[in-house]
C-alpha cells in the first residue's frame, strides 16, 4: 500500500490555519444567516400582506437552486454588472449567509408555530402589542424548541464550506488539495483534513447537547 503520512508533516501548520479560514466565514455566514433568517420568519407569520409571499419567494429561490451555483453568482457573475469584483471571503459569507436564512426562517417558522396558541391568546388579553409579545414571548420559547434543527444547519454549514474551495478561498478544503498537488499524493492531505471536518463536527455536537442540557435544566 502506498501511504505515507510523514510526507505530509511539514504540510500540517498550513493545512491546520485552513482551520480558521474556514471557521471564520462559517461563523460570519450563520451570524446573517440567523439574523436574516429569523426576519425572514417573521415575514412569514405576519399578517401584513407583501411580506409573506416575499419570504415564500426568497426562500423558494435559495432552496431550490443549489449553493454551489449560488456561490459562483456572486463571486464570477456579478462583477461582471457592477464593475467591482468581490473577494473570496465576502462572495462566501454573501452566499452562505443568504443560503442559510433560507433554511434558518424555515427552522424558525416551524418554531413559532409550535409555540401553543394559548400562548398568543394570552398575550393578546393582556393587551401586549405584537413587537413585544414576539420578542419577548413567542421567539424565546420558539427559539428553545428548534435548538436541535439549528445545530444540524451550522453542521451542514460548516461541511458544505468546502465548496469555497471552488472560488480559490483558502480553506481547509482548498489546502488539502493545494498540498495534494505539491505532493502528487492525495490520499494523505485529503484524510488528514477530513478527520479535522470530523472533530469539529464533533465538537459542534457536543457542544449543542450541552446547550440543549442547560436549557432544559432552565425548564
Ligand atoms: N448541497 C446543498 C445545495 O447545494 C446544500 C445547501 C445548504 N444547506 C443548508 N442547510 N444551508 O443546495
Amino acid at each position: 500500500m502506498n501511504l505515507d503520512f510523514s510526507q505530509i508533516v511539514p504540510y500540517i501548520p498550513f493545512i491546520l490555519e485552513g482551520i480558521g479560514a474556514t471557521l471564520k466565514f462559517v461563523s460570519v455566514s450563520i451570524v446573517i444567516g440567523f439574523i436574516l433568517g429569523t426576519l425572514l420568519a417573521l415575514c412569514k407569520v405576519t399578517k401584513v400582506p407583501v411580506l409573506k409571499p416575499f419570504a415564500d419567494a426568497y426562500t423558494s429561490i435559495f432552496r431550490g437552486t443549489p449553493l454551489i451555483l449560488q456561490l459562483m453568482i456572486i463571486y464570477y457573475a456579478v462583477p461582471q454588472l457592477t464593475g467591482y469584483d468581490i473577494s473570496a471571503f465576502i462572495s462566501a459569507v454573501l452566499a452562505f449567509g443568504l443560503n442559510s436564512a433560507a433554511y434558518i426562517s424555515e427552522i424558525i417558522r416551524g418554531g413559532i408555530q409550535a409555540v401553543e396558541k394559548g400562548q398568543t391568546e394570552a398575550a393578546e388579553a393582556l393587551g401586549i402589542p405584537y413587537r413585544p409579545m414576539m420578542a419577548h414571548i413567542i421567539l424565546p420559547q420558539a427559539f428553545k424548541n428548534i435548538l436541535p434543527a439549528m445545530m444540524n444547519e451550522f453542521i451542514t454549514l460548516t461541511k458544505e464550506s468546502a465548496l469555497v474551495s471552488t472560488i480559490g478561498y483558502l480553506d481547509l478544503m482548498r489546502r488539502a488539495q493545494v498540498v495534494g498537488s505539491d505532493l502528487y499524493r492525495n490520499f494523505e492531505p485529503l484524510l488528514f483534513a477530513g478527520l479535522i471536518y470530523w472533530v469539529m463536527v464533533f465538537i459542534l455536537t457536543q457542544f449543542g447537547r450541552l446547550l440543549e442540557r442547560r436549557l432544559r435544566q432552565s425548564d
